[in-house]
């Protein structure tokens, strides 16, 4: 078979995205187009996403930013083998948006339909525009999800371990929100940082001893949210807010060193993949690949544009269930809720 050409829907938080991904017969995929509208200035007054607004700005937006995808990509509707949408989880008002104009397409060209859970989305980015071959443990971490799993290809995943309470990004977000800084939280906490000494603190660590993969932050936010209240200079916040990333850090390696320990008992080929909007964070990632190269794995993370949440994801996962025969039903419903 020859190349499968796909557009991706991504309508799932507070990013409207269209991408068009053609994954070649070798499996190496490439990006034709990307487009990404964040919703974020609209949400900005609110401190967080207001899943009502974000539905309303999805349905205004998507049709702008479907046709800039398929512009860019230099493509017709008949230069399409399908048609990809995140079907869950996320927020459903908006999930639906993407979802609906993924089947009107479909319908409309006679093109087949692919519902993507949007965390294997996240599981596959790291193949985007790089080479790289399954199978892989990936550590997904972002706003809603902290999961370890091991990756074999689309529909052919186990999960090592999740968090028992908050995602790692819910972390960073709230804490930064208790120190004054803007939605979303993690960029900004991670640029406050820049000028503080960690040291300073001292932050609860979760689950220390505990013999499986599993994450917990709640602690760490409710003493980081008391701590930020009696900051009083800037120096504080900023030491506080380096005392954070390093602790968060500090638990996604320890209990990945676990997973990697399991993994490698079982996998002559070593690859470790972080993806996920809390992947882009230079010290996560400089800790998570020092913990890698320690166990004797390549590490590898998406570009950065491909960490947060984009179509693109979306369109290659649905490129790989179109290969493997795995199409949806027309009348699929949108997720709220969609474990792996
Ligand atoms: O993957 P993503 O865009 O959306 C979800 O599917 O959740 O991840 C968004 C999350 C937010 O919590 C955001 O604060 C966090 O990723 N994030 C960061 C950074 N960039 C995004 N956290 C820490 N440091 C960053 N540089
Ligand atoms: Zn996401």
């Amino acid at each position: 078979t020859g190349a499968l050409t796909v557009l991706g829907l991504e309508t799932s938080c507070d990013e409207t995205a269209a991408s068009v991904v053609r994954l070649s017969p070798d499996g190496a995929a490439t990006v034709l187009s990307s487009v990404v509208h964040s919703q974020i200035d609209d949400h900005a007054a609110y401190g967080g996403v207001v899943p009502e607004i974000a539905a309303r700005s999805h349905v205004e937006m998507i049709d702008g930013v479907v046709r800039r995808a398929m512009a860019e990509a230099g493509l017709g509707y008949d230069g399409l083998d399908g048609v990809a949408a995140t079907a869950g989880p996320g927020l459903v008002g908006g999930v639906m948006v993407g979802l609906s104009f993924g089947k009107a397409v479909a319908l409309a060209r006679g093109l087949p339909l692919i519902a993507v859970n949007h965390l294997e989305g996240h599981a596959v980015s790291a193949r985007l525009g790089q080479p790289v071959a399954y199978p892989f443990l990936l550590l997904l971490v972002s706003g809603g999800h902290c999961q370890l799993l091991e990756v074999r290809g689309v529909g052919d995943m186990t999960r090592l371990g999740t968090t028992i309470d908050d995602a790692a990004g819910e972390a960073f977000d709230k804490i930064a929100k208790a120190l004054g800084l803007g939605y979303p939280g993690g960029p900004a906490l991670e640029t406050l940082a820049e000028g503080g000494d960690g040291s300073r603190f001292d932050l609860p660590r979760a689950l220390l001893g505990r013999k499986d993969c599993d994450f917990s932050f709640s602690g760490l936010k409710t003493a980081a949210a008391r701590l930020a209240q009696a900051c009083e200079t800037e120096q504080q916040r900023a030491d506080l807010a380096d005392a954070v990333q390093t602790a968060i850090a500090r638990q996604l390696s320890e209990r990945s060193d676990r997973a990697l320990k399991a993994y490698a008992a079982e996998h002559p080929h070593r690859l470790f993949v972080v993806a996920g909007g809390v992947a882009a964070n230079r010290t996560v990632r400089a800790t998570l690949q020092a913990t890698a190269e320690k166990n004797g794995f390549a590490f590898l993370a998406p570009p950065m544009a491909y960490c947060t949440d984009n179509a693109a994801m979306i369109a290659l996962a649905g490129a790989e269930r179109l290969r493997k025969g795995l199409v949806s039903d027309i009348d699929t419903a949108a997720r709220p809720r969609w474990p792996l």
